[in-house]
């Protein structure tokens, strides 16, 4: 057992080695369906689409095996409204031999049996998105009962023990006041929390970017909170770089050096691939991405979680490696408990 682990970790480091200096993808976002559950004011999308264009599972094995990144991303829209879900995952674990998948959600559709059916299946995260510790939350997601809904099922999932489950906060001016205060709705549900910057770019909504300096002063203050409580123990996902950058992102009102269609890329739910979620031309190939995209764009347009983790450097990749592997093995071995 101890062999097979070791011999994991090394083809882990090795994938994130190949990946980084072979110029692979560290992250590939699996945007399933671009259909949604809820209809928020910082997203441009929203409402269920007719007619979507989806790939299934044999597909997305064949496309994870051509990409082949240290990290799958499953996304959209809402995730969880495609049925075949589970299987989809499997393709991406089992099929395109990923060693760590995420699934960020809006939690409306979660509950005990599809989370312990996609743990199953080979999810290693569940990212749930929180923006307000309270009811809030649901006049900005136009959801109504989502936040009870949350404040229900995320302590009940986190009691399974998995330490897999975290809250996952786009910061924006309307919800800047309330960074703390979520990191401590996180500890109280025994979940970990990470945090992102809303871009104004989806919906054209400088509104919600935070830009006067009383303002940007919070900001800091609040992400400076962070850092110590970080240090003290506190299950904040974020590294410390990512939550810097954060705030250079809101000061600037910009950050260079974006690697999309490099380090990281989008499979759209009917295969094609694009740069990023808000650069939406469709390319045959990562070459041809690479080649007419990725090496001219001087967009600096979002700060999302994807575009910070892909940024880190290869060391911090190696080390998650281990996490990763530690996460992996802990799921296979764990027996699924009786549901409450
Ligand atoms: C597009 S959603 C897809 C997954 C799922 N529907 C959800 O909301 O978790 C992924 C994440 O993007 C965030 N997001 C949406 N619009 C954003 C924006 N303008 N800037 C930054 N993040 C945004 C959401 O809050 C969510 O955490
Ligand atoms: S942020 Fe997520 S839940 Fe909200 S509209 Fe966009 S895709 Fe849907
Ligand atoms: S900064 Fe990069 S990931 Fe963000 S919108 Fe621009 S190209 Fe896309």
């Amino acid at each position: 057992m101890a062999q097979r682990s070791l011999l994991g970790k090394v083809r882990l480091a090795a994938r994130g080695a190949r990946s980084y200096l072979g110029n692979r993808p560290f992250i590939v976002s699996y945007e399933v369906t671009l259909s949604c559950t809820c209809n928020c004011h910082h997203c441009d999308l929203g409402g269920v689409l007719k007619d979507e264009k989806q790939v299934g599972p044999e597909e997305y094995a064949e496309i994870t095996r051509r990409l082949k990144p240290l990290v799958a991303q499953i996304s959209g829209g809402e995730p969880l409204l495609r049925t075949d879900l589970p299987a989809i995952v499997r393709a991406i674990k089992q099929g395109g031999g990923v060693p760590h998948a995420i699934v960020v959600t809006n939690g409306v559709l979660l509950d005990e049996k599809n989370y312990l059916e996609l743990r199953e299946a080979g999810v290693d995260q569940f990212s749930i998105s929180l923006d307000f510790p309270d009811e809030r939350h649901d006049e900005f997601r136009r959801r109504p009962g989502l936040y009870r809904r949350l404040e229900q099922k995320l302590p009940q999932l986190a009691s399974f023990g998995f330490k897999d489950i975290v809250l996952n906060t786009a910061i924006t001016k309307a919800n800047m006041s309330e960074i703390l205060p979520l990191a401590e709705k996180a500890a109280e549900w025994n979940v970990a929390i990470s945090y992102s910057a809303y871009t104004p770019l989806r919906t054209n909504d400088a509104g919600y970017s935070i830009s006067t300096e009383r303002n940007l002063d919070s900001l800091r203050g609040a992400i400076r909170e962070l850092l110590i409580r970080k240090k003290e123990g506190a299950n904040i996902g974020n590294p410390d770089v990512a939550l810097r950058g954060i705030v250079s992102f809101f000061e600037q009102g910009y950050m260079p050096n974006c690697k999309a269609g490099g380090r990281f890329l989008i499979v759209m739910p009917d295969g094609s691939l694009v740069p990023c979620s808000l650069h939406r031309t469709k390319f045959a190939s990562r070459q041809d991405m690479k080649r007419d995209f990725s090496r001219t764009n001087r967009c600096g347009g979002c700060y999302v979680a994807i575009r910070s983790y892909s940024e880190l450097p290869l060391l911090w990749h190696l080390k998650s490696s281990g996490m990763y592997l530690r996460q992996t093995a802990f799921r296979r071995e764990a027996v699924v408990p009786a549901r409450p």
